[in-house]
């Protein structure tokens, strides 16, 4: 028996193991917790693999590469014709070419009788332990190749893989926990919007029976692209599962001439040991790894005041000096001009397109409100939606061929809107001369840009142009920061239409969502925080009712809940009472004191029973802890905080932190020892038994912070 030959990708806590071959894709052996390195077996994949009744000669496992028609029957990695021919594509001869061995390596693929190169680059990060992966398609023959789908990565999932949890829901409803049986058969999520979209993440988390948010084996994959996707998580005969990721392409969309590449969206992977938490803790760290910031750092996150739920079009340059004079004093530090300050835009009918201040809504233009908002000490920041034009605007009524659309289709609004075509050179040459006019004549430090349609009739000059326009889009951020390295920008897409980990190497933070009600934003954020770290995570303290849902939320409740994202407010500062305008300058206070812990280190997420559900950031010794009660108690006595990441060998100190006592009048002796900063406990305690709560009202936080006591400090 011949020994095989593997390539091992290890990582602090993951292995990734191929079988390589000359003749053939490696086959996946093994992904999964860190394999010791001598820990591979002496036998190939095929000698443990007997032919069983009624099948091929030739056994075809899952590879790296798995294609259509030569042998494979599952779900192809690749779907391409040329006009109808060299439908089956096979690859014969392989090379693996290592860039840093034991890390990172890519596979070149050869095709002889269909004439196709496929370059797969892998990368498993050391410390993150996600896998990147992405794959690149050359047409080496004479005649144009027709791309029907090309997966960014194929992944293998465990035969014991038992659900997968996905994440979709609407405007004001984003990344709502979908959970779903994997059985034989195939689950598939295809987003067709030509954005990232509210209703379907890129992205999913696998896990068996048992695993849990702190413990088993979990496995995450995304897809860092904001356009159209596909995802496929398929049933394969030896039992295991393969998972496919890559951009879902329109018919005739990508067309490959002689020499011609389509390269994939990469993929980021990641699996744990430590459950869902462990999975979100690679995908944190290797967004982090992948954001790039003015200065190459990124800042402590500014407490932010956006003007949209305030005086949404409503705009009055002194009304706006005012919401700013309100804004420094509550201790704001970045005011943002949202919708309504151009030409025309009055209400959501007109104006997009037309880039230039209104001199009807600001004679002066936009520099003495910018002036005023610096000179209190804060940073300006001004909304944008580039990529869109109203009908009803100079730029529409004089380039009506500037809108992406199909020859004798009609022309589809959404919001009043329709989506310019990126893809021509004049409309991206207008947009960066428009906006260039308005950076270099503003002080402004950060850009809000938003997108709030969906795609449709997105064609350019015949052919769908969904890819190109992503593509674009990308190119026109690219363009803006690096003329304007020190502007962030904010992704926004009707709130978190456009979140994903392909944005977010373009952009600084994301509006998660429009809906601010606190209730709808805890399960709106936990799903977030699956695959993004909180520091990125727009999240503001709105007015009660909100706007979204109606609800009613106190203030120390609203606050608690934006406290551990990138916080900010969005209401009218000029409104609240002597008392409410105190307690929010002292959530903002709090805020600025915990940002630099709450935003770095590891996010847990957890549930303690009869509605608590609590986070912790920071590191095991070190924990910042939110604990939310969702509803009225049900049990008579509140559950225990049980936090299993903490070390059960160690001491430690429980304080409760706020901008004033939340536990309701520390109602048993315990609970005045966390607010006095006196309670001390054993971790193994901490971990196994967990730490009494105090009973509490419906929609109300505690926060603690859980530190190691140092023997002998
Ligand atoms: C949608 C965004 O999500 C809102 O925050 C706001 O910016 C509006 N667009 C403005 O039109």
């Amino acid at each position: 028996m011949m020994t095989p030959r593997y390539a091992h990708l290890m990582s602090a806590n993951c292995s990734a193991v191929l079988e390589l071959s000359d003749h053939e894709a490696p086959l996946w052996r093994y992904w999964g917790p860190r394999l010791p390195d001598d820990a591979l077996p002496g036998f190939g994949l095929r000698a443990m693999r007997a032919t069983p009744t009624f099948s091929l000669e030739d056994d075809f496992p899952l590879s790296l590469f798995p294609t259509f028609g030569v042998g494979w029957f599952g779900t192809s990695a690749l779907l391409a014709h040329r006009e109808g021919r060299d439908f089956a594509q096979a690859f014969t001869a392989c090379d693996v070419i290592w860039r840093t061995p034991g890390q990172a390596l890519t596979v070149r693929l050869t095709d002889r009788v269909t004439d196709l190169m496929v370059e797969i680059d892998l990368a498993l990060d050391a410390g993150s332990d996600v896998l990147t992966l992405s794959t690149r398609l050359t047409n080496t023959g004479l005649d144009v190749l027709d791309v029907q789908w090309l997966a960014g990565a194929v992944l293998p999932l465990p035969a014991r893989s038992a659900r997968v949890r996905h994440y979709g829901g609407r405007h004001n409803s984003e990344f709502l926990l979908q959970e779903e049986p994997l059985a034989r058969g195939i689950w598939r999520q295809e987003n067709r919007r030509g954005l990232t979209s509210h209703d379907a993440f890129p992205g999913a988390v696998v896990v068996p029976l048992g695993c849990d948010a702190h413990a088993g084996l979990a496995y995450g994959a995304q897809l860092a692209w904001s356009g159209n996707h596909t995802q496929v998580i398929e049933w394969l005969e030896d039992g295991r599962f393969q998972w496919q990721l890559g951009e879902w392409l329109a018919p005739g969309e990508v067309r490959l001439a002689r020499g011609e590449c389509l390269e994939t969206p990469q993929v980021l992977a990641t699996c744990s040991m430590a459950g869902l938490n462990g999975v979100a803790a690679g995908f944190h760290k290797a967004v982090r790894a992948r954001m790039t910031w003015p200065r190459d750092a990124m800042s402590p996150r500014p407490v932010g005041l956006n003007t949209w739920e305030g005086v949404y079009f409503d705009l009055d340059p002194a009304v706006l000096m005012q919401m700013a004079d309100a804004a420094a004093k509550a201790g704001i530090e970045r005011f943002v001009l949202d919708d309504g300050w151009f030409q025309g835009r009055r209400s959501d009918r007109a104006g997009l397109g037309d880039w230039w201040t209104d001199p009807d809504v600001f004679p002066e233009g936009l520099a003495p409100l910018a002036r005023h908002v610096n000179d209190l000490g804060m940073a300006f920041g001004l909304w944008i939606e580039p990529e869109m034009v109203n009908p009803d605007s100079d730029l529409f009524r004089s380039h009506p061929d500037w809108a992406l659309q199909i020859a004798g289709r009609p022309l589809l609004t959404a919001r009043n809107q329709l989506v310019l075509d990126l893809t021509r050179p004049e409309v991206t040459a207008y947009l960066l001369d428009r906006l260039g006019a308005l950076l270099d004549a503003l002080p402004v430090s950060c850009l809000k840009w938003d997108h709030n349609r969906a795609l449709t009739t997105a064609g350019s000059r015949g052919h769908a142009a969904y890819r190109r326009q992503t593509l674009a889009a990308y190119d026109l951020m690219d363009q803006i920061r690096s003329r304007w390295p020190d502007v962030e920008i904010e992704a926004c897409a009707g709130g978190g239409g456009r979140i994903d980990a392909g944005i977010l190497q373009h952009t600084h933070r994301v509006w998660t969502s429009d809906c601010i009600d606190a209730v709808s934003r805890v399960a709106i954020q936990r799903g977030f925080l699956q695959f993004f770290p909180p520091e990125i995570m727009g999240a503001h303290v709105g007015a009660s009712p909100a706007h979204s849902t109606g609800r009613s939320q106190s203030l120390d409740f609203r606050a608690a809940v934006a406290l551990p994202g990138h916080f900010g407010v969005e209401l009218d500062l000029r409104h609240l009472t002597t008392g409410e305008a105190a307690d929010l300058t002292g959530w903002i206070e709090l805020y600025r004191s915990l940002r630099d812990r709450l935003h770095q280190g590891q996010v847990w997420l957890g549930e303690a029973g009869d509605s608590i559900l609590w986070q912790a950031h920071g590191h095991k010794d070190d924990l910042l802890v939110l604990v939310y009660r969702m509803a009225p108690m049900t049990w008579k006595w509140p559950p225990t905080l049980i936090l299993p990441m903490v070390d059960p060998d160690q001491t430690y100190r429980v304080e409760e932190v706020g901008p004033r006592p939340l536990s309701g009048g520390a109602p048993a002796p315990v609970f005045a020892d966390y607010r006095s900063g006196s309670l001390e406990i054993h971790g193994a305690w901490l971990a196994r038994q967990g730490l009494p709560l105090p009973p509490g009202k419906a929609e109300t936080c505690l926060i603690y912070q859980i530190s190691r006591v140092d023997p002998g400090v």
